[in-house]
């Protein structure tokens, strides 16, 4: 494994370094000046060690430049409560058992309402099974009479919600949150494996059972319980506020976030949103004995790859040595055999998240944290935080594209040759990578077998390619030849940039405040303290996000929710803690609160 890393990638690492050269030397330059300037401060006081003329820091000084290097990348953000007034009546309101019993109320009729989407469902308008999103909207609106009667509600593509609250100055750039009405389906045969029913709406007086409930009910209901209260209390922004509420996150947007996205930017224009919230991230977790808030600033790109080797076929009691399924077999092998390379530079999130990581875990072994530290300084550091993350699958795809052989199809009897076998993997497509990487090393590997099994090869661009002793494709049959497909293609997000950002910052600064003074965590260790560190962080999958990058720079995942009291999305038993629930709720309410008094004060 160890191997694998290094044969291939630190070369291709250190070219990368060199493209984000210019902002890691200056970091470097101004490193050295203030070590510099320590050094300087110690010689007067103390005996030099030798070391320090030969050009190696002393043990101290590293330990200094660690500190600064973690802080540069790392900035603690400075916590944001929003002013104490009559009008408000504050976050503690979500803590009284009245609004508990309303919140599990509002929310667990929307779990009652189960809204579906399904890959095979048709266009809206033809396909009834969308119908049920009439239903919710009605739900919503009689909820939330506020939000109805203050906003503008934009339908998009029918079910699409667009709630605009105009603000007071126009000349600012809206903010959105956005969440998705659908739901996974549950299988009929799942049902009766639930413990509570999926559609019940069951509280156990301390979960919230049923489908939906964590993904993404939670946030959606959460994000209009929190506009619905600050109306309640009189609440005008000074920015407008725009909630999209997309219908088919789960089977990729294309319905509505897609649509939702081109109404927006043909009412707004690109780049007009200042920041967007949706779901994902990594809420708030536990590492290395400290407290950590975990926005997904990027998410990782995808591909499927589809290959098909199609041969004449032939009598199975005349067989060459290797039918098309075993060519394939090959194939497969000789691509498993390879796993992406590990890559770690600015150009990920989670080359931030490790910084803080570093900065913050109390209980990380200092090597470690010492070679976070100077991984882009120093090239056995680097070595050290690969190797590291290589040993650990939970982390090893934040920093590699990910290859998964999923679906193989072929032969259709016993006593014949299969003519066209398939083969699909999907690919998570790292940062520091690209689609094009991935179907370069498709190319190459089946190029390799191809050649040994006198084969050609239809490429990705549907290019005959030649080269194995045949000019045309059809010239060499019966031989065969493989036709490589990409499907569903998207690179890795744009990254959200986080150093000296006022979004990343009222986004921090709102959840240092709600989850180190109002949020309790009654299953968390004790010896953990409390102080939260916002550090940005990459996701694996895609969510409706994807659809949104040309309406603004500033987009982050971020479901506000606490570790263990969110259980099961997608599966058998979802369930959320009501008290979770009210955290986001709070959330929600002083983020809205933060921006508008950042908005004030310019
Ligand atoms: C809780 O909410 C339900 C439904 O909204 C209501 O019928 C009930 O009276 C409330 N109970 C309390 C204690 O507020
Ligand atoms: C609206 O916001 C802009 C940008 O911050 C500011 O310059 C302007 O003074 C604001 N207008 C009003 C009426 O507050
Ligand atoms: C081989 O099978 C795939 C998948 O079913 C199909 O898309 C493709 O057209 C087939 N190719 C030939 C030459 O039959
Ligand atoms: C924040 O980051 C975005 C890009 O992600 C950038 O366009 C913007 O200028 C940054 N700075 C501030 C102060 O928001
Ligand atoms: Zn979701």
């Amino acid at each position: 494994m160890i191997q694998d890393i290094e044969d291939r990638d630190l070369k291709k690492d250190g070219e990368l370094d060199l493209s984000s050269k210019k902002t890691s030397t200056s970091r470097k330059i101004l490193s050295t000046v203030v070590l510099g300037a320590i050094t300087l401060a110690l010689l007067g006081a103390k005996f030099l060690p030798t070391a320090v003329f030969s050009g190696c820091k002393s043990s101290s000084n590293q330990e200094i430049d660690t500190q600064m290097i973690l802080e540069d990348l790392c900035p603690t953000a400075e916590k944001l409560i929003p002013e104490e007034s009559t009008q408000f009546a504050g976050i503690t309101q979500f803590g009284t058992p009245e609004y508990k019993n309303h919140s599990l109320s509002v929310w667990r009729d929307a779990v009652r309402l189960y809204t579906p989407s399904f890959d095979d469902l048709g266009p809206v308008g033809e396909d009834s099974r969308w119908d049920v999103f009439f239903k919710f909207e009605d739900y919503l609106m009689k909820t939330f009479p506020l939000m109805a009667k203050k906003s503008e509600l934009v339908h998009v593509n029918t079910h699409g919600l667009v709630f605009i609250l105009h603000g007071k100055n126009e000349t600012l750039k809206p903010m959105m949150l956005t969440a998705h009405q659908d739901v996974v389906p549950v299988p009929d045969d799942t049902v009766p494996r639930w413990k509570h029913s999926p559609f019940g709406g069951y509280f156990d007086g301390k979960f919230l059972w049923g489908r939906g409930s964590s993904d993404c009910r939670n946030n959606l209901i959460g994000i209009m319980e929190a506009a619905e209260a600050l109306l309640s209390e009189g609440f005008k922004p000074e920015r407008s506020l725009i909630l999209g509420f997309g219908f088919d996150e789960e089977c990729s947007g294309e319905q509505g976030a897609a649509h939702i996205n081109e109404y927006l930017l043909k009412r707004f224009g690109e780049d007009s949103i200042e920041f967007l919230i949706d779901e994902g991230g990594l809420g708030i977790q536990d590492l290395y004995g400290s407290r950590f808030s975990l926005p997904a600033t990027g998410e990782k790109g995808y591909v499927d790859i589809v290959i098909n080797l199609v041969t004449n076929g032939g009598h199975s009691s005349v067989p060459p040595d290797h039918t098309s399924i075993g060519i394939i077999s090959d194939l497969i092998q000789t691509i498993e055999t390879k796993r992406y390379p590990l890559r770690i530079s600015e150009n990920n999130p989670f080359y931030f998240q490790l910084k803080c990581e570093a900065k913050s875990g109390r209980t990380m072994d200092p090597l470690l944290r010492d070679s976070i530290a100077h991984l882009d300084s120093s090239c056995s550091a680097k070595t050290r935080v690969l190797e590291m993350l290589d040993d650990d699958i939970n982390v090893r795809y934040l920093a590699s594209t990910s290859q998964a052989v999923d679906i193989i199809d072929g032969g259709l009897k016993i006593n014949a040759l299969p003519e066209n076998v398939t083969v699909k993997i999907n690919h998570r497509v790292a940062y520091d990578s690209s689609t094009d990487e991935v179907k370069a090393k498709i190319l190459s590997k089946v190029s390799v077998i191809a050649e040994k099994y006198n084969l050609a090869v239809r490429d990705f661009a549907g290019k005959e390619i030649s080269g194995f002793g045949h000019s045309k494709i059809s010239e060499i049959l019966p031989s065969g030849y493989f036709e490589l497909h990409s499907e569903q293609e998207l690179g890795p997000a744009p990254i959200t940039k986080t150093l000296n950002n006022k979004s990343w910052d009222i986004l921090s600064g709102t959840i240092r405040h709600v989850f180190e003074d109002f949020v309790s965590y009654p299953d968390a260790d004790p010896a953990v303290p409390s102080d939260v560190t916002v550090s940005p962080s990459v996701m694996t999958g895609n969510t409706d996000t994807k659809h949104y990058w040309a309406l603004t720079k500033n987009l982050y995942r971020f479901t506000p929710i606490r570790q263990n009291a969110r259980f099961n999305a997608h599966a058998i038993d979802e369930r959320v803690e009501l008290n979770a629930h009210i955290d986001g709720v709070a959330f929600y309410y002083d983020l809205l609160r933060n921006v508008d008094e950042n908005d004030r004060q310019n």
